[in-house]
């Protein structure tokens, strides 16, 4: 930071803090107590089974310091009006919402959105969902999630992005970048929520909720760089996970949440919890409702989500020597900085403008961009004797319950999203190929005949009354009529997300039954597919001629899809979850280590690291993704073979376009190194170059290298690098690289 700017924050803070300060002084202890107190109305939103009472009242006594899960100019205006002119000092509240990809024009699901690479349409993403939440009143968001994951039976890995730690920090400061904007005190700029501090995603068995038990350097190295990466972006605030850390409630983890977050991150904002975790904490074993509260303030959580353990029984702790006045001080002037910082006492009205709500939201170009960025988040995972692209003629069977639907387009996690105004594909088909294909159109299928799944998955379609043989044999008549069929199917938008583990991860039965029978009429098979999580697609894999892989892509899911499926735009995007073969091979991930006896790809070995029944490896590597064109990649060039301390290394290659289209890649960047003081990964992402290609052109992609880029976590947990021999690796996934090798000094 330069000597003038510099001069400028400590000014800003100095101001801030006499502003505070002075507004303390007259604070009592329940409008201490009350501001960190955050509170939904219900209605809107709920993820647990409680909901606040008598909002109205505590808002005006200053019981409340914020209000999630609700939106609207109306009601959000009323709420700040009363906390301004009613309560006795006026401080206006903070008003929260899970805008988790999107808030009226939905964005495809989060994974998706890594899957596209490109983070300046991440940021944009964000960028465009602040608007549109600032216009309906909200200036605070639950996101980024940043939960590195690598179970795909856990229902959230469908929020984040994906497996990687170095590509979940690149997106972790995209978003931050995307949400604050250049200054929070914009009215178009929200306080980005970091989540769900911490590891929430390594929860055993991929089951919602679960302990989380892992070696601090795995943490380190694997787990917590998108929530530093967040940090260093600015992050104004931090959500706590639900989950145990190393035997610690994160809620109530002081280590967590005091130690590495601020004393070792230097994280300036606020933490909040998640949804009653603060009450939770006794379910985990640590007391009774009293005593979690007080273990959470002392650990350094500052507010306390829909559970009022802190404002019930603060106060008794105080008087009982529980917990101290400078320990709940504290946590009041983190919730009254965020308000501060985001212009709040200035302005509580800022996004309070009955005109931005009626022009912002939904707008023609949100809606073109939410067109674009869907389009970059699909990933081609087959494409036999290149089925696609399609031909805008000819008569396409189109099939399958998620083929003229709109409910389930918008994915998991969208509170202000409207199914209603998302594009279903059977519209989109029409929309992009008109007139000129022909189109027959059946169901085919129920997304379940599970009533189980059916019910848990919160499907709103009511189930087809007609028997599961009646509608394949409707679905196999019109695919014999046709030159292709194209199959929309997968999960559900609920089948993934917040308590949405699943044990078997294929694509549901009575589907599956559906594409059985439309691979036995010989036709080529496109499989459009939905989902929240990598599936096991071994059966898919061997009988469809292509598959796209579309998440959940959002409003303008149909017109996307149909743009790529008939070539208007070439897919590019790569997975950032690995697809195993088979549930059984969870957890799997490309950045694992070696074991001393490494199964060497050979075939079935004994006493070597593998499985009697299955291979070891994944269906669709990390980083995986197909083109309509062909990439052909050179050896690596290294500018030297041996460097030394700060030098840098040049690596390139040259990819030439070998196929018929003009396309995008991801050349992605991996380092392994063989040698160190601990195991280390067989390799790591270090960077990639997002490269647009004419048929026949070819580019020299280079990537500098420097010891920033060798460096890891050692058992003393120091962050640095161990000269010697590392193999630098480019190429178009995890698993299919070139390399070459050089000598490192000190
Ligand atoms: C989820 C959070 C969410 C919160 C508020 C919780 O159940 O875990 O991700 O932000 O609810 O809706």
């Amino acid at each position: 930071m330069s000597y003038s700017a510099l001069a400028q924050t400590n000014s800003n803070k100095a101001k801030m803090d006499a502003f505070i300060n002075n507004l303390m002084g007259k604070m009592t202890l329940d409008e201490k107590i009350g501001q960190l107190n955050l509170v939904t109305a219900g209605g809107q939103s709920k993820t647990g089974s409680v909901v606040n009472e008598g909002v109205e009242g505590k808002i005006k006594s200053g019981a409340i310091g914020g209000i999630f899960g609700v939106w609207g100019t109306n009601y959000i205006g009323k709420a700040q009006d009363i906390a301004v002119k009613n309560s006795r000092l006026h401080i206006p509240l903070i008003f929260g919402l899970d805008v988790i990809h999107g808030h009226r024009t939905i964005f495809p699901i989060p994974l998706g959105m890594s899957a596209s690479w490109d983070m300046g349409l991440i940021e944009k993403s964000a960028r465009i969902a602040a608007e549109e939440a600032t216009a309906e009143g909200i200036n605070w968001v639950f996101s980024p999630m940043v939960d590195i994951a690598r179970d795909a039976r856990w229902g959230r890995i469908s929020e984040g992005s994906g497996e990687d730690p170095w590509l979940g920090s690149q997106v972790a400061k995209a978003m931050v970048r995307g949400y604050q904007g250049s200054n929070m005190k914009n009215a178009d700029a929200v306080m980005a929520c970091v989540k769900h501090f911490a590891l929430y995603g390594g929860a055993e068995a991929g089951r919602e909720y679960n302990t989380v038990d892992m070696s601090l350097i795995k943490m380190y190295q694997d787990y917590l760089p998108p929530y530093k990466a967040a940090v260093d972006a600015g992050a104004g605030s931090f959500m706590s996970s639900f989950n145990t850390v190393n035997g610690v409630p994160s809620t109530a983890n002081q280590w967590l949440l005091t130690d590495l977050l601020r004393k070792q991150w230097g994280f300036k904002g606020f933490v909040v919890s998640d949804y009653t975790a603060v009450n939770e904490l006794s379910s985990h074993g640590l007391g009774d409702l009293q005593q979690v509260s007080a273990l959470a303030l002392k650990a350094g959580l500052d507010m306390d989500m829909v559970g009022e353990g802190f404002l019930t029984t603060l106060k008794k702790s105080l008087n009982e020597g529980k917990v101290t006045q400078a320990e709940i001080d504290l946590a009041c002037r983190r919730v009254l900085e965020a308000k501060y910082k985001l212009g709040l006492f200035d302005n509580p009205d800022k996004s309070i403008n009955a005109d931005r709500e009626k022009r912002d939201v939904l707008t023609g170009d949100n809606r073109k961009f939410a067109r674009q960025i869907a389009e970059h988040s699909f990933v081609l995972l087959k494409n036999k004797e290149q089925t696609l692209p399609l031909k805008k003629s000819g008569t396409i069977a189109l099939v399958g319950p998620l083929a003229d639907n709109h409910s389930e387009m918008l994915g998991t996690w969208v509170i202000a999203g409207e199914p209603g105004k998302s594009v279903s594909v059977m519209e989109g088909i029409k929309n992009v190929a008109g007139n000129s294909v022909n189109i027959l159109y059946a169901k085919g299928s129920n997304i379940t005949d599970d009533p189980l799944l059916y019910k848990r998955s919160q499907l709103t379609q009511p189930i087809d009354k007609r028997s599961p043989q009646d509608m394949i044999d409707e679905a196999v008549e019109i695919a014999k009529k046709a030159d292709v069929v194209v199959a929309v199917v997968g999960e559900s938008a609920n089948m993934s997300g917040e308590s949405s583990s699943r044990s078997d991860i294929s694509i549901p039965e009575s589907q599956r039954e559906l594409l059985k029978a439309l691979a036995k009429t010989g036709k080529p098979l496109v499989i459009v597919l939905f989902n929240g999580r990598p599936l096991t697609l071994t059966w898919e894999d061997a009988h469809a001629s292509a598959i796209l892989d579309a998440w959940a892509p959002g409003t303008e899911a149909g017109n996307a899809i149909a743009d790529v499926l008939f070539g208007d735009y070439n897919p590019a995007g790569k997975i950032t979850a690995t697809f195993p073969r088979s549930v059984g091979q969870i957890p799997i991930y490309y950045n694992h280590k070696n074991t001393g006896r490494p199964f060497d790809g050979k075939g079935p070995a004994k006493f070597k690291s593998d499985y009697l029944d299955i291979s070891n490896d994944p269906l669709y590597p990390f980083g995986y993704g197909l083109s309509y064109t062909t990439f052909n990649y050179s050896e690596v060039k290294l500018n030297k073979a041996s460097l030394k301390g700060n030098e840098t290394l040049r690596a390139s290659v040259i990819i030439t376009n070998t196929g018929k289209h003009a396309g995008e890649e991801v050349v992605q960047l991996y380092i392994s190194d063989p040698v160190a003081s601990i195991s280390r990964s067989v390799k790591e992402l270090k960077n990639y170059q997002k490269i647009n290609l004419k048929p026949g052109e070819k580019r020299e992609v280079v990537f500098n290298i420097t010891t920033n880029d060798l460096k890891f976590y050692n058992n003393q947990l120091k962050y640095d690098w161990e000269p010697g021999q590392f193999i630098i690796q480019i190429g178009t996934n995890s698993s299919d690289t070139h390399m070459a090798s050089v000598q490192w000094g000190k």
